[in-house]
This record gives structure tokens, sequence and C-alpha cells, in this order.
């Protein structure tokens, strides 16, 4: 995950300065996505990436989720995040520097940079530079003596940190449960790896969805304004924009259901019909009511997201929820070896 220096499998391909911040591009080539796609739809049964819904409509998009009635996630959390500064300040390092992945439109952000005032620099690691800009910009108004750094890269492959902030203490920041986005085993690796790459005095800071009543997480996911549908079918019109690909959206219509057994949304675009779609050259056959599972949203009693962590080599210093639990917010230290 995050390698120190030297070796990266993605090196920056462009800098921009902007006023207040700068960033960098590491985002994944145009190949890496099509090899990707092309894997998912060949599969059985079919799958896409979920990082592919965040393209510029898609970051904005889930922004509108996050405004939803039935979308409690965000406001629970934010929610958690208000009533933690003293804690937070007690936990964490004055010197520390704080590294976001995936930051969204950063209204989260700025509660925590409020409430850490000594925190002189910030780094936001982002698929989508769109959503990156509109972030920084106006954090770089709230807080002009910070540093304020965006990298656009997929945090899921290494990427290397600016070189000068090496030495300082990390404190890694994963809001918005999308670790759930994971399977518990990719989970726990990702989590693994992260712990290995981390020093003593560094920490996670990490937001997840709790368990509760499955029809409140139903209609989190099944808006009544289909706003969540128009989120998961952009998928198609990415695709057919990044890796010449000609699908007709109308043939499709979105699917969430909670699955109490695994402890999981899952998403899908659903084939209204039998049909064929090319994909860079490559014919995808779609059955009648055959879906493509565009993502999984897994959800964890604080007891299942303790012992996972553990697991993965981490301690968990201190846990928080909100009122009614319907979300947690966890204080990390990785476990020396
Ligand atoms: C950003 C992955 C946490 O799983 O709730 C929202 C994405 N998908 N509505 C989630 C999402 C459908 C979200 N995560």
């Amino acid at each position: 995950m995050v390698s120190s220096s030297q070796e990266s499998t993605n090196s920056p391909d462009k800098i921009n300065s902007t006023e207040g911040y700068s960033v960098v591009n590491c985002h994944p080539p145009r190949e890496d996505i099509l090899n990707e796609v092309i894997a998912g739809l060949t599969d059985t049964p079919k799958h896409l990436p979920p990082k592919l819904l965040y393209d510029h409509s898609g970051s904005s998009l889930f922004d509108a989720i996050t405004r939803l009635p039935e979308y409690y996630l965000t406001r629970s959390e934010l929610s958690i995040l208000s009533g933690i500064d003293n804690d937070m300040r007690s936990l964490v390092s004055p010197d520390a520097v704080i590294v976001e992945l995936g930051s969204g439109s950063g209204e989260k952000t700025r509660h925590l940079l409020d409430m850490l005032p000594r925190v002189t620099a910030y780094v936001a690691v982002d698929i989508s530079a769109s959503a990156l800009d509109h972030a920084l910009s106006s954090l770089a108004e709230r807080f002009p003596n910070k540093r304020l750094t965006g990298m656009v890269a997929d945090y899921l492959t290494p990427f290397v940190l600016p070189g000068d902030l090496e030495d300082m203490p990390k404190l890694f920041v994963f809001f918005g449960s999308t670790l759930g986005n994971f399977e518990p085993l990719e989970a726990a690796s990702f989590l693994k790896r992260i712990a290995m790459s981390l020093k003593p005095d560094d920490a996670l800071l990490i937001g997840i969805d709790t368990k509760k009543a499955p029809e409140l997480i139903h209609s989190a996911y099944n808006d009544s304004s289909g706003v969540t549908a128009s989120f998961n079918m952009n998928i198609l019109s990415r695709i057919n924009r990044d890796c010449a690909a000609n699908f007709i959206p109308e043939y499709f219509y979105h699917e969430a259901e909670y699955q109490p057994g695994p402890g999981r949304v899952a998403m899908f675009l659903v084939s209204r019909q039998d049909h064929t779609v090319t994909v860079a050259d490559r014919d995808i056959y779609f059955d009648e009511g055959e879906r493509i599972r565009t993502e999984y949203s897994y959800k964890y009693s604080l007891e299942e997201f303790h012992s996972l962590v553990a697991e993965a080599g981490w301690s968990v210093e201190r846990s928080w929820t909100d009122a009614n639990e319907m979300f947690s917010l966890h204080y990390l230290r990785p476990d020396l070896v």
C-alpha cells in the first residue's frame, strides 16, 4: 500500500500547482482500467470494480447521495466526528501529517482539521481528480496556512507520499465505510499492508458502517429519488467513454439488496433483455435478468470489526458510535512486530 520511497507502480505524471494547494497525478493508466473491466465482465457472475463509479459525474452523484434523507452513513459519521474533539486532540500528535484515503467532498476533513489546529500538513488521495480539486479548493480557503496536497491515485496499489513528509508521524484517515467495499479477507489484507508500512507513532482513523435493521440499510441504497440508481447506472457511461464500449444504459436497471448472511449490501445492474455489448472490440453477452455486480458494502458489528483489525495487525485505541449506533469510528495503532 503505502511504500516509503523508491519503488512505485505508478509514478507521478503531472504536477499542478493552484493557489493554496498542489495536486500530483498518479492516476492508473487507461489500459489498467480496461483490463479490469474486461476481466470483470468475462467472469461469472459478472462484476465491475466499484472505484469506476467515481468519475466526474459519479463523484457529484455520490455527493448528492450523502445528503439523501435515507443515506444515514455520512450524517451519522459527521455527528460522531463533531463530538470527539477532545479525544482527538489527546490522541493525535500535533506535528502529525494527515493522509486521507478517498477524500471525497472534504466536508469531514474540514471538521477534522478544525479540531486539530496544530496539524500543518494534509494529503488527500483520491481516484477522482475533479473531487480532489473541489475538496482542496474549499479547504484552501478555510486553511490558508496549512500545506494541502492532493494525489490523484488508486490507493489500492502502492503510492509514494511527498518525500519531505517521510519523517513526520502520520494519521491515516479512511472515512465513509469505504473499507466495506472489500470482502472481509481483502479488507484484512488491505489493513495488514497499511499496518506493515507504518511506524510506531502512526495511526489510522477509520469509519465503518454498523449492522442494523435490514430495512434501514435497504432504503439507504434504494432512495426514493433515484439518485443511487443514477450513481450506479453512470458506471456504464463511464465505461463507454474510457473503454470504447457501447453499453445502452436503458437496457439495464439498478438493484441493491441487503444480504443478512454475509452482512453486506450488493449493488447490481440488471440486464432487461438478451443483448450483446462491445467493449474495446470484445463481445460481451448478456442474458435477460443477468446482473453485473458493481459494489459490495459490508457492515460490521463493533465486535466483528475489532476482531478483523486484530487479525490484521492493529490495536484499537478508541471506538466511538453515534447515539443510535448507526455508524462507528475507530482509532487504531499498528502492532509492533
Ligand atoms: C462510499 C463505498 C461507502 O457503500 O455506502 C453509496 C458507496 N454506494 N450508495 C457505500 C455507495 C451506493 C458507499 N461507499
